[in-house]
């Protein structure tokens, strides 16, 4: 997206253009009409215009010769229509580089519809109804591709002929299946978004090809594990979603290879507690997602190697206790709402020097003293006895314990 803002704002760069079709705004070789009611496309369209934006109008069936004068659209936004495509309609469109068809209720696409379309490098379809796909064999040089929100199911497609392609949306689909091989050709892709679907596994061997991935997100499926290798080739992930599955087990070194992660979001699964070693390699983690899960309880060194985490959420477990977290210096949000906490531990607060958030709602505490933390500056404490307990301890005369927030 951001290489088509580039585009446009150098269009606007260049000279004004005379005639503009009646509704819409044209700059230079930017022509925009959007949500103009259109039911047709404009006929007096410049021939030199380079961004054409179509989204948001009642267009239907495209004549065949619509785009024939157009030959140097470079972007053509058709998002937001209720597009019936035929084979050939962009045939004359061979520099079109962006193509947005989302939102269009297509239920499929027609043989060949793109061709021609070897220049185009970002494709647009999500929030349609597709259960098939046929993108033929010509988008060579696609680096981004967005079918999420459709109704995919058994998918057999590699995008073998998409070698360039670096981000793949296929989130918010029917998906039960992967191909066995995975998408072993997209050697380049740094985000893949299977997040949404009905996974419930992948092959071991299904991304060992994705050196890149920076980005991956598993998140509601129905995995309840991972064979031990399927992450250990993603030596440059930053971002690892999986919440909202029913994983209770993790095996050891699951992790292991996962040395660049900056975020792991393993809430709302089914751990109850966290493998010996299960997070030591993951020493520039910043964030650490394990909300709602049924973690009891938590060894002293859990996050004895994760010494650059900035916010770890653990509400929504069952801890009855906590240990003193040493190391955890950066920390700044800890977030450990509806547990069974009736306190912390002595010392608890002395390393945690720049924690500023702490959220520990709906447990059982009835006694603490907030001063421990002297740098603090939001708390929430609502919904424990020490909140509705008159004289049970000094400390809620200290603090507001409904109206402060994180
Ligand atoms: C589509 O591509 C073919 C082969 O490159 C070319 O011959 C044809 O003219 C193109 N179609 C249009 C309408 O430009
Ligand atoms: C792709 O675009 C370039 C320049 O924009 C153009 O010269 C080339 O002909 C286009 N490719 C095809 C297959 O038309
Ligand atoms: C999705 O496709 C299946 C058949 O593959 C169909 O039964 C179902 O109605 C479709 N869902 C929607 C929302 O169209
Ligand atoms: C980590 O990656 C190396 C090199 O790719 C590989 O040999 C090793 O088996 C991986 N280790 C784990 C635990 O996945
Ligand atoms: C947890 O995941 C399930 C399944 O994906 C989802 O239905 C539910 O809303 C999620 N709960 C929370 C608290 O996110
Ligand atoms: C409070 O913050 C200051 C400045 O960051 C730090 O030096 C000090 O150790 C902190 N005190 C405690 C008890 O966290």
């Amino acid at each position: 997206m951001g290489r088509i803002l580039e585009l446009i704002v150098v269009l606007f760069g260049a000279g004004v253009l005379s005639a503009c079709p009646e509704k819409c705004f044209c700059l230079s070789k930017l022509v925009d009409c959007r949500s103009t009611a259109l039911q047709t496309i404009p006929v007096d369209i410049d021939p030199s215009t380079q961004t054409l934006f179509l989204d948001g109008n009642s267009l239907t069936r495209i004549p065949l010769d619509s785009f024939r004068n157009l030959r140097q659209l470079s972007y053509l936004g058709l998002s937001s229509n209720c597009l019936l495509l035929q084979s050939n309609i962009f045939d004359p469109l061979p520099r079109l580089q962006a193509l947005d068809l989302s939102a269009n209720h297509l239920s499929e696409l027609p043989e060949d519809l793109f061709g021609n379309l070897s220049n185009l490098t970002w494709l647009n379809l999500a929030h349609n109804n597709l259960h098939s796909l046929h993108l033929g064999k010509s988008l060579t040089k696609l680096t981004y591709l967005d079918l999420s929100n459709n109704n995919l199911t058994v998918f057999q497609e590699t995008f073998e002929h998409f070698p360039q392609l670096d981000t793949l949306f296929l989130n918010s689909n029917q998906l039960k299946t992967l191909p066995e091989t995975g998408f072993s050709q997209l050697l380049l892709l740094k985000i893949l978004d299977l997040s949404n679907n009905k996974l419930s596994s992948l092959p071991s061997q299904f991304l060992n090809h994705h050196h890149k991935l920076t980005d991956l997100r598993l998140d509601k499926n129905r995995f309840k594990t991972f064979s031990a290798t399927l992450f250990s080739q993603l030596h440059h992930l930053q971002d690892l979603t999986i919440s909202g599955n029913i994983i209770s087990y993790f095996p050891p070194k699951q992790f292991a290879n996962l040395t660049k992660l900056l975020k792991l979001d393993l809430s709302n699964n089914s751990l109850t507690f966290l493998p010996l070693n299960f997070l030591s390699d993951l020493r520039e983690l910043q964030l650490l997602k394990l909300s709602d899960n049924f973690i009891d309880t938590l060894a002293a060194d859990a996050f004895k190697y994760n010494l650059k985490l900035v916010y770890l959420h653990l509400d929504s477990n069952n801890l009855r206790s906590l240990p003193v977290f040493d190391g955890l210096s950066q920390l700044e949000e800890l977030t450990l709402s509806f547990n069974r906490l009736r306190g912390f531990p002595n010392g608890f607060a002395d390393n945690l020097v720049k924690l500023n958030c702490l959220q520990v709602t709906d447990n059982l505490i009835e006694q603490w003293d907030i001063r421990v933390f002297p740098n603090i500056t939001s708390v929430l404490l609502r919904n424990n006895p020490i909140c509705t307990v008159k004289g049970s301890g000094r400390q809620a005369t200290d603090i507001d314990c409904t109206k402060a927030q994180c």
